[in-house]
């Protein structure tokens, strides 16, 4: 038996000299799934950008690596920005999204010079641009549109349907537009929309540009307002377990870049500056998580379970969408036998199952698990809920770990108590 080797460290060696609950990354992981995006993207269209989407995983450390890359950054709340703020990352490389932004929340993305603002509704809209007018600035805006498309993806996280709470509906953009020609603060430059997240392939983007280019095609027409950015959100998928295939990261971008070119030049359109916003494509398998098995026993119906020392509160996802994950344990890597494993989290919520029938070896309390692909959505979305406390990031370069998010303490956690 050997022990699991993962970014080129010894994640059992990790595991105790870390602790966990402990998220891992690999930076270059990271740094390479940046630079497989700008391969198709960034290099092979005249005029674009990409931005990472941060709710995916923000911690200093990976505002320094996007720096470093030159790569732009997403954020959807007072909360994020301030943590760019703090690490200085350039305002004209932010893009501030959110469906219900305070006026605070846009107050500070203005007053810090964000680039761009994606607008949600014609109300928010004229806000910001009454706001940018009073301090004398001209942030650019473009328009998040629901194409009314459906993602094939689970249903909380598909946002382009009709009926989303995301965006301004296709019946509305028009007036919207209309306004928006006539804003003196702000300037409204073009069009976002976001089919949905964790994609295998690119139907729905197409589906979506497509509806999207015919709409920046009427508006030329019927109003003379001409798009020169259009962003066409992030959703690339990534393959947590054997089976999920995925589509790789050129068949999404390539044939919608394609299709902006030639749609553009038949109708005779200036081409846009062109945006994506991936996030989990660029962290998700850039990430494991480990812990540290504690009660082990059968249950009727259910077989064997194996409790760890984490769960829901650091990873949410198979709670609430339904999320499978692969896993090894870390310290008995190529045992030969292996026994049908559920692993459960440590909270109090019956549905805090991280992973259902897994075929491990005989698990004993302290052995570690290392579950897989989980550098998306699940530091970002980690709670204290039961008062667990958060856990330590460790990022991984070039084999040397080091400690990028120390663990929350119970100090930390009750500091705000008066
Ligand atoms: N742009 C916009 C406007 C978005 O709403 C999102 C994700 C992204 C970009 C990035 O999508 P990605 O490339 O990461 O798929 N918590 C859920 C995912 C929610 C995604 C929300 N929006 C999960 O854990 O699966």
């Amino acid at each position: 038996m050997g022990n699991f080797i993962w970014g080129g460290c010894d994640v059992t060696e990790l595991a105790a000299r870390f602790g966990t609950p402990l998220y891992v990354m690999s930076e270059d992981e990271i740094t390479s799934r940046i630079r497989a995006v700008r391969a198709c993207f960034d290099d092979r269209y005249d005029s674009c950008r990409t931005y990472f989407a941060s709710k995916a995983f923000l911690t200093k450390d990976m505002l320094r690596i996007l720096m470093r890359e030159e790569t732009g950054l997403d954020v959807v709340s007072g909360g994020e920005l301030y943590l760019a703020r703090a690490v200085g990352f350039p305002p004209e490389m932010i893009m501030f999204h959110g469906n219900s932004k305070t006026e605070a929340e846009i107050g500070c993305g203005l007053d810090y010079g964000v680039g761009c603002f994606v607008v949600d509704s014609a109300e928010e809209m004229l806000l910001i641009d009454r706001m940018a007018s009073t301090r004398g600035v001209r942030p650019r805006i473009l328009m998040r549109v629901t194409p009314g498309v459906e993602g094939h993806t689970h249903k909380h996280i598909a946002t382009a349907g009709v009926g989303s709470k995301f965006g301004v509906p296709m019946e509305l953009v028009r007036d919207t537009v209309s306004d928006g020609m006539r804003l003196r603060g702000a300037s409204l430059e073009g069009f976002h929309f976001h089919v949905g997240s964790q994609l295998m392939d690119n139907a729905c983007h197409m589906a979506a540009l497509n509806i999207v280019l015919e709409l920046m095609k009427r508006v030329r027409d019927e109003l003379g307002f001409v798009a020169g950015t259009l962003d066409m959100g992030g959703g690339f998928g990534v393959a947590y377990v054997e089976g999920d295939a995925p589509k790789p990261i050129d068949s999404f971008i390539r044939p919608m870049t394609e299709r902006v070119e030639e749609f553009c030049a038949a109708e005779g359109m200036p081409r846009p500056f062109l945006v994506v916003e991936p996030g989990r494509f660029i962290v998700g398998p850039a990430g494991i998580t480990l812990y540290a098995v504690g009660s082990v026993k059968e249950v009727p119906d259910i077989g064997l379970c194996a409790g760890v020392d984490g769960g829901y509160p650091d990873n949410p996802r198979p709670a609430l969408y339904d999320a499978k994950y692969a896993a090894v344990a870390a310290n008995k890597c190529g045992c030969a036998s292996l026994r049908r494993t559920t692993i459960v989290g440590k909270c109090c919520e019956s549905g805090d199952v991280l992973i259902r029938d897994i075929d491990l070896p005989e698990l004993e309390r302290g052995d570690i698990i290392a579950v897989k692909c989980t550098g998306a959505y699940n530091h970002s979305m980690s709670s204290n809920y039961n008062k667990n406390p958060i856990p330590a990031v460790v990022m991984i370069k070039d084999g040397e770990p080091r400690l990028s998010v120390r663990r929350q303490s119970f100090e930390d956690m009750f500091a705000m108590e008066i």
